[in-house]
């Protein structure tokens, strides 16, 4: 096991395949224009698979493909068969948004690909065309019936809550997971790199959510799990079970096991981490497996992220950077950490 200052283990790799993306969620990528990675930094799925198996030796067992969107990649099922290949992968999982994943999940599934989050913020077709710029809500629809008749082990649903936008739809989103036999993940409204408009009246709490579910269903149960996941789960009088993700009103750094892995190769330790650690260089300069895996476990060591939490202390919390910051390095971007 590998553990960070604060005695956390190294456990979980999420593996951001590309920072591009066909949606454009105001909440992710509210600009215009932005600066990609060039594709020449773009690793191949050998790469990837290389650092994710090291990463592996160095004790995670969790893999998380994402994005931008990860089925941009058009051959993705070929990388999930590689992961679930190394020895020592407990879980993997995908977070998608779903427009492309109908005529893939069969296929992903048949790859090893044991669970899958379906990001959907709202039912309603022209809501996602002017809040995510994308008129291909049926897709993302089609996509997670897909997904729960494609036998994953699990299927999530991530809902961003936005006060104005989607917040006169958290019942109708529990009542449409619960038809697909997925589990709705309600999420805070985070001031994450790239999210340019956040701002702290927008954000609609964990204890607001659950305050006005429970004025619709009825005492809600708090579920007491121990676990390492970000999201609290809970229970309606009915059985439903649902989670609430509060990293922005209730952080989980102190518990925190996640790194990074950008399109490009470069480790981040947190999410609102300011710099990485590149692989890439050293990979492509011929490193060994054991300098490349003594170059992680350095950096895991040395780890005292707590991210979240500083925002969260933050006095007058607004914006996390601003646009010419993310110009000049498009890995401060949300999209490209891959969520
Ligand atoms: P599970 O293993 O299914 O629990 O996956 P997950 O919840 O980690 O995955 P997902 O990609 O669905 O992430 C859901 C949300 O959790 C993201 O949209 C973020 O809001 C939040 N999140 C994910 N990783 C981090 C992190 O490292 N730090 C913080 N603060 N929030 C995170
Ligand atoms: N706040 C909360 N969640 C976000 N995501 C992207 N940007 C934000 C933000 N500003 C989420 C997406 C997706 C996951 C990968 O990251 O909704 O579910
Ligand atoms: Fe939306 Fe995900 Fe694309 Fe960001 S990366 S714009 S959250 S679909």
């Amino acid at each position: 096991m590998t553990l960070d200052a604060l005695q956390r283990p190294l456990r979980s790799l999420r593996i951001s395949v590309t920072d591009r993306c066909n949606m454009r969620c105001r909440y992710c990528m509210p600009e215009d224009s932005y600066s990609w990675l060039p594709r020449a930094s773009i690793l191949t799925f050998e790469e990837t698979e290389r650092l994710a198996r090291i990463a592996v030796s160095l004790g995670v067992d969790k893999l998380r493909v994402t994005g931008g969107e990860p089925l941009l990649r058009h051959d993705l099922p070929d990388l999930v068969a590689m992961l679930r290949s190394i020895a020592g992968v407990r879980d993997l999982a995908m977070t998608t948004n779903g427009i492309l994943l109908a005529p893939r999940a069969a296929a992903l599934r048949r790859a090893g690909l044991r669970r899958v989050t379906i990001s959907l913020d709202t039912l309603r077709a022209e809501r996602m065309a002017s809040f995510a710029r994308s008129p291909r809500h049926a897709d993302v629809l089609a996509g997670i019936e897909a997904a729960s008749g494609a036998g994953f082990e699990s299927v999530k649903l991530n809902s961003v809550i936005i006060r104005g936008y989607n917040d006169d739809e958290l019942e109708a989103l529990l009542e449409f997971a619960r038809r697909q036999r997925a589990e709705m993940r309600f999420i805070e409204y985070m001031d994450v790199g790239g999210a340019t408009d956040w701002a702290m009246t927008q954000v609609v709490s964990q204890r607001e959510i659950l305050e006005r579910l429970g004025e619709r269903y009825g005492a809600i149960e708090a579920l007491r799990e121990h676990d390492w996941a970000p999201a609290e789960r809970f229970r309606l009088p009915d059985g439903t079970v649902f989670g609430v993700i509060a990293s922005t009103t209730a952080p989980f750094c102190r518990t925190c096991d996640r790194s990074r892995l950008t399109a490009d190769g470069t480790l981040y330790t947190c999410l609102y981490a300011d710099t990485g650690l590149d692989l890439r260089d050293p990979l492509r300069l011929g490193a060994s497996d054991e300098e490349l895996a003594r170059l992680i476990a350095d950096r895991w060591s040395g780890r005292t992220d707590r991210g979240a939490e500083l925002r969260a202390a933050s006095p007058g919390r607004g914006v996390l950077y601003q646009v010419e910051t993310l110009r000049a390095d498009p890995r401060k971007e949300m999209h490209t950490r891959g969520g």
